[in-house]
């Protein structure tokens, strides 16, 4: 039965909600390594083999929001809060575009106050300018008005990263306060899109009681809204979470199933969306060393190394284990371009690596 959905998912032909949930459940070795190289193969023919670097500025672990899984959460009073001011933001940004990445990505807990908000709109602005419109934007700041986000577009942003987390309603009302709105999350999705940016989103995979079912509806989800650019990522509990408080830590085994889980969503997500972009989320990194360059080889293109000052990197723990909390830019770097030399892939420098799917529907 496998067998026969990889035949007609390379041959291109639709999927139904079943057939995504049977690829899902794949736990046979030769079975994943089938999945994995039809992805492969789909990836090569929609975007090829090159890697595109975006830059990640993680500049403020403030926040509002109170998600249960998240390790900088409002309530967590273990963090050590910081905010980079706008040289910093500025500074690390412009490394970027010297190190030839084409692309930075600028995310943050967040804020919804206006001082916030003309400091993003100013370091955008000196940000495009300096680069002389060359390097690309992406903001990944949370839910916004549409006027923010307009005010963003036109400082000079291309981008905007908003995970939904998970389409299963329920599942969103128990990982989140009660003040936390998937309907809000979606409108602002919709006013992204009308705002023009290349709209990316994504889940998180493993949350405790989420179904194959549901991932399925999740990847069928990011069809529906006719998405750009997808970053998902595993769920890795973070000790001083309420949901991290109520598991232990994960055992090796549960590393390498929630790694599988994370690589063959990214293998279903190619094979029905083709011609996007997909990150290799930081987090496949935390459950094993090779955890990025594994998804990059089942279908993800980007790959986003760490610009933040050395200094802050403790403070942004999303979830335990997070990699190169004691590097530097240029370690990362040169330990990302290595890496995907290694598995026989280019890293696309100078190019902002433009989602080809963005391209094609506003060429229509
Ligand atoms: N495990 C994995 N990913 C997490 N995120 C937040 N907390 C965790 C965690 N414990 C992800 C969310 C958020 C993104 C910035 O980080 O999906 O959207
Ligand atoms: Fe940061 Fe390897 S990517 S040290």
């Amino acid at each position: 039965m496998i067998n026969d959905i990889l035949k007609r998912a390379k041959a291109e032909e639709p999927l139904s909600l079943d057939d995504l949930e049977a690829l899902l459940s794949i736990t046979a070795p030769e079975e994943l390594q089938a999945l994995y190289n039809v992805a492969y193969t789909i990836k090569d023919q929609h975007v090829g083999r090159v890697a595109y670097f975006r830059g990640l500025i993680e500049c403020s672990n403030l926040c509002i929001k109170d998600c249960y899984y998240c390790g900088i959460r409002r309530s967590n009073e273990n963090v050590d809060r910081f905010q980079m001011d706008e040289e910093e933001i500025f500074k690390e940004a412009l490394w970027a575009y010297e190190a030839e990445y084409g692309s930075c990505v600028i995310q943050s807990g967040e804020r919804q106050d206006e001082v916030y908000i003309s400091m993003i709109e100013r370091v955008v602005k000196r940000i495009s300018k300096a680069t002389k419109g060359e390097m690309g934007i992406t903001l990944s700041l949370g839910e916004q008005s549409e006027e923010v986000y307009n005010r963003w577009k036109t400082a000079g942003a291309h981008r905007y990263l908003l995970r939904i987390e998970t389409t299963n309603p329920e599942l969103f009302a128990k990982i989140h306060p009660e003040d936390h709105s998937i309907e809000v999350r979606k409108k602002c999705l919709a006013a992204l899109r009308r705002t023009g940016y290349q709209v990316g989103t994504g889940v998180m995979m493993g949350l405790p009681g989420q179904t194959m079912e549901d991932l399925a509806k999740d990847i069928l989800f990011l069809k529906d809204i006719d998405i750009d650019m997808v970053g998902m990522g595993p769920y890795i509990p973070h000790s001083d979470t309420p949901m991290g408080k109520e598991v232990p830590a994960y055992t090796d085994k549960e590393k390498k199933s929630a790694l599988t889980l994370g690589l063959k969503m990214i293998a279903v997500t190619r094979i029905v969306l083709k011609d996007i972009n997909i990150a290799a989320a930081t987090a496949l990194q935390a459950l094993e060393y090779t955890g990025r360059e594994q998804g990059l080889k089942c279908g993800a293109n980007v790959i986003m190394p760490n610009l933040t000052e050395t200094e802050f990197r403790p403070k942004y723990q999303l979830y335990d284990d997070k990699p190169c909390i004691d590097e530097n830019s240029a370690m990362c770097r040169g330990c990302l371009s290595g890496r995907i030399k290694g598995i026989g892939e280019e890293v696309g420098f100078n190019e902002r690596g433009d989602s080809p799917h963005f391209k094609s529907r506003n060429s229509k």
